[in-house]
């Protein structure tokens, strides 16, 4: 195979990405110093934002697929990328300090030249917010979407929303897990109580055992329980669907097996996703406030007020850190049947 030599500098484009800093400040005849960090850093952010969507993109690929193996090579790829993702998230969140040796004077001696660009017109990061699940009714400030994106960055955002997002492709998939809709697989379970309830025996010993653990302010939970993880619909409590809920719960309290080490794994990463984002949100209005104090974004929100909204509503897996409320000890844990001992790869 023939193969034309490749010299660096070309193989990477370096002459468009260094030649793409052009200071407003020196447009305007007063060279700003740290206007070349402030591009600089922005720039880096946005090309770590397109391999998270690379990375993304490739998970929803397979995880929207109508049937997605357990335990396949094509699972553990979803999970090592995401877990890329993570990797990434953690650095953009230290990409902050770079950004923080800059004083606000030396901020202020550029600012009024940027008006109105904002961080908010960043539609990779309005696109990576809506391929993971966060929907424009979920928005805070939804007013600054429309009136603060170009156009076309509107379309591009409202496009991915149009379209399933990982959140609800994990929906899906964990709603297909067949721990519960397999009678077969309970045959020699041994129920611990008496089960007088519609639910299934397994809930019900759990719900039971997990009755005990509650202390006189938690006696609600037994309902929200119910709500969340009983029944065939879906709880006011989450995004998930009861079913896929029920599910969720199931592995994380049976990780140990074989079978359901990726599926932990899986949920785990996307805590982490959100966990990141959090935090990267809250160092980014640390800055902002250190940076602006309490006056408006260049964009034009509120500043301070609006980031801080944004970051109490934009968790997006926050329904794997409610599993956390229902958990029991380990070993108060019921028993599974031998035949489920065996599907979850310990016989
Ligand atoms: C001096 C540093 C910075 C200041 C003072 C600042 C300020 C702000 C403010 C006030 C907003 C709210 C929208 C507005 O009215 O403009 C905002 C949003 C945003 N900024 Fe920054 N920013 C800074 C650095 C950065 C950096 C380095 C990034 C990296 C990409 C970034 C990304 C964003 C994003 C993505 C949003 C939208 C967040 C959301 O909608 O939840 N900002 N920024």
């Amino acid at each position: 195979m023939s193969h034309k030599p490749v010299e660096y500098t070309e193989y990477l484009q370096l002459d468009k990405i260094l030649n793409a800093q052009s200071l407003e400040s020196d447009k305007a005849g007063a060279h700003a110093h740290d206007e070349m960090l402030f591009i600089i850093i922005h720039q880096a952010y946005e090309l770590w934002f397109k391999q998270v969507h690379f990375e993304v993109d490739s998970a929803l690929q397979v995880m929207g697929k109508p049937e997605v193996n357990d335990n396949s090579p094509e699972l553990q790829t979803v999970v090592h990328r995401l877990d890329r993702v993570v990797t990434i998230l953690k650095v953009l969140v230290h990409q902050i300090d770079i950004l923080e040796t800059m004083t606000p004077l030396d901020f202020h001696e550029f600012r009024d030249f940027l008006r109105p660009a904002s961080g908010f017109q960043s539609w990779q990061f309005k696109m990576l917010e809506a391929k993971l699940g966060l929907k424009f009714d979920n928005r805070y400030g939804k007013e600054y979407y429309t009136s603060m994106l170009k156009p076309q960055y509107v379309d591009l955002v409202k496009d991915v929303e149009s379209q399933k997002s990982l959140l609800e492709m994990l929906d899906d998939w964990l709603a297909r897990m067949p721990f519960f809709s397999d009678d077969n697989l309970w045959k020699s379970y041994q129920p611990a109580s008496q089960n007088d309830s519609t639910h299934h025996v397994f809930w019900n010993d759990y719900l039971n055992a997990y009755s005990k653990t509650l202390v006189e302010g938690e006696q609600h939970n037994k309902e929200i329980f119910a709500s969340i993880f009983l029944g065939e619909g879906k709880s006011e409590h989450t995004s998930l669907s009861n079913k896929a809920m029920r599910n969720a719960l199931f592995i994380s309290l049976y990780r140990g097996y074989p079978l359901m080490h990726l599926p932990f794994q899986l949920m785990q990463h996307l805590l982490d996703i959100d966990e990141q984002m959090a935090t990267w949100r809250f160092r980014h209005i640390n800055m902002v406030h250190r940076m602006i104090g309490s006056r408006v974004g260049t964009g034009g929100s509120s500043g301070k007020e609006y980031l801080q909204g944004a970051l109490n509503k934009h968790y997006i897996f926050k329904d794997f850190a409610v599993l956390s409320s229902f958990l029991i000890q380990r070993n108060k844990l019921p028993h599974l049947s031998s035949e489920l001992n065996h599907k979850l790869g310990f016989m």
